[in-house]
This record gives structure tokens, C-alpha cells and sequence, in this order.
């Protein structure tokens, strides 16, 4: 009689719980592969630049051109004033943080939609998040670059906590970024980076630009802030990417700088530490 195997398959978690970090970690505490290492992502803002129309908008998308032939790009864009728009009209009508995630969301991906339709003489086009998740490679070795929705999918299954979804464009982006093992993440806002203070507001003449920081120090930064709240917590257990940077989209040159690897805005570390 021949034995079946079937019910006796062998794994090193087999025996174990996962709850108990102390038997999980040899198994799972080595560093993921770099599936995409050559991979740039570009978070491009929602209210800082596509908000403000051909006037921002179509600088950089001529900048993004004249990149195309020195990286290959996953560029993510943020959702800006129409998912504010939804979100004050939403938590007027009581509805829950599950219900706004998806709604930003898809705000997140109309801009992704108008970046992609200026950049299709280029062979870029828009791609919906399985795409990104299972496809990315081939469409980047088809084309130099995407564009995706930066927002996390999170929709229904978004933390409660707070009204307003906590995982938004910023989030999303590094969690990809960082997912991918990509060469890095560079975020596009209207400001030259992250200062002490928001530039823009009543204490803007006392602001000053903040040249690096640490996720750490972030998170408790008590003002505003150009990132969403969630990015210095996600980046404290960043696998792969070192360092996220913010640069000013609305000055020519700052992207093409940061993507070679120049520092020309603030740089975030994360806390990645060797294995
Ligand atoms: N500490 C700070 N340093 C720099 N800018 C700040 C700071 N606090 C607030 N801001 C403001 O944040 C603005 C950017 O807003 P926000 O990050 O919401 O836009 P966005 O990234 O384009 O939006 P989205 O996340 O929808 O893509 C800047 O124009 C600046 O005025
Ligand atoms: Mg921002």
C-alpha cells in the first residue's frame, strides 16, 4: 500500500503559533526581496499640484518626459480639494471612515487618469491597483513608466479611530514603494519641504525648511505637516527604503535632481536598521 504525504507537509510555522514573535522571527525575520530595485516611484500631490491645473501640471509633466528615458517610474497621485470636498459633505451626512476611504480613493485615481491621458504620447498609461500589485513588472518592461492611484486600498477595511481615512496618498505610496524594494520614493508637493511650521500659514514667516529629519521626530511633530500623519508611523518598519524625499514640484528641475539622487528638498529616514 502506498503511503500518501499529503497531510504531512512540512513547514517551519507548522507547529507553532504566530502570535509568539520569539518562534516567528527565524523564520520570518530576514529581509523580503527587492522585486523591483530598479523601480523609481513619484508620489505627485493632490492639492499641490493637480489642483492648480495646466499651470503646475504641465511642467512637470514635461520634466516627467524628459525623465522617461533615464528611469522607469510608478507615478502615484493624491486625490487634493475633491476629496476634501467629499469628505466635509460625507461626515455632514455621519458616514463612516469605511465609507470615505473608497469615495478619496477614487478621487486619488480621476488625477491619475488626467496625468496618464497628458503622458499617453509616451506609451504611459493609467493602471488600476492589481495591475500594480501583479503586473508591474511587465507593463514597465513594455513602457517606462505608469500611473497608479496612490491611495491604499484600505476602502471599507480602514482603521477607525479617527473620521477622516488615516491611510491616505502619502501612505500609500511608500507602502508600495517600500513593498517593491523600488530604488526610492520621492514625494511632490507645492513647498520646498517640510518646515517647523507650515509655511503657508499665519507662523509662515518663522518657518524653516527642516533639510532631514527621521520618521521618528516626525511623528511627534505637534503641527501640521505636507505628509499624511500615517507616513513617519508606516516608514518606522520600512523594509527597504532608507529614506523617502519631499521636493518642491512647482521649481523646475527639483524632481530630475532628486531622482539623481541629489538632496534638494527634506529627506525623511526611516528606521530601517541592517538585519
Ligand atoms: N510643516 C509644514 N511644512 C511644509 N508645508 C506644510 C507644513 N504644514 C502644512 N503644510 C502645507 O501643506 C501643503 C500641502 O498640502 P497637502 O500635503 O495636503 O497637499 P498634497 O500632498 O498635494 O495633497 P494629497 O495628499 O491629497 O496629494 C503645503 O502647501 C503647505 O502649505
Ligand atoms: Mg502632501
Amino acid at each position: 500500500m502506498t503511503q500518501s504525504s499529503i497531510k504531512h507537509v512540512s513547514s517551519p510555522l507548522a507547529r507553532q503559533t504566530l502570535q509568539d514573535g520569539a518562534l516567528t522571527r527565524p523564520v520570518a525575520g530576514v529581509r523580503p526581496i527587492r522585486m523591483l530595485p530598479w523601480l523609481q516611484v513619484v508620489k505627485i500631490g493632490g492639492r499641490s499640484i493637480m489642483d492648480r491645473g495646466a499651470e503646475a501640471i504641465l511642467p512637470i509633466v514635461d520634466e516627467i518626459r524628459r525623465l522617461l528615458p533615464e528611469h522607469r517610474l510608478l507615478i502615484l497621485t493624491g486625490a487634493g480639494i475633491r476629496a476634501r470636498h467629499l469628505y466635509g459633505v460625507g461626515l455632514d451626512l455621519g458616514l463612516p471612515v469605511g465609507s470615505l476611504a473608497p469615495l478619496a480613493a477614487s478621487e486619488a485615481g480621476q488625477n491619475g487618469h488626467i496625468l496618464a491621458s497628458l503622458l499617453a504620447p509616451e506609451g504611459v498609461s493609467y493602471v488600476e491597483h492589481p495591475t500594480i500589485a501583479n503586473q508591474l513588472a511587465i507593463h514597465l518592461a513594455a513602457t517606462r513608466a505608469v500611473v497608479g492611484s496612490a491611495f491604499p486600498p484600505y476602502h471599507h477595511h480602514e482603521f477607525p479611530g479617527d473620521r477622516i481615512p488615516p491611510h491616505r496618498a502619502d501612505t500609500g505610496a511608500f507602502l508600495l514603494a517600500d513593498a517593491l524594494g523600488a530604488a526610492g520614493l520621492t514625494i511632490v508637493e507645492d513647498v520646498d519641504g517640510i518646515c517647523t511650521v507650515d509655511p503657508k500659514g499665519p507662523e509662515g514667516a518663522q518657518a524653516q525648511l527642516l533639510a532631514e529629519v527621521d520618521a521618528a521626530a516626525l511623528a511627534a511633530h505637534a503641527g501640521p505637516l505636507p505628509v499624511d500623519r500615517a507616513l513617519p508611523e508606516v516608514m518606522a518598519n520600512a523594509r527597504h527604503l532608507e529614506q523617502v524625499q519631499i521636493v518642491n514640484g512647482l521649481v523646475p528641475g527639483r524632481l530630475t535632481a532628486a531622482l539623481r539622487g541629489r538632496h534638494v528638498g527634506t529627506i525623511i529616514r526611516s528606521g530601517l536598521r541592517p538585519l
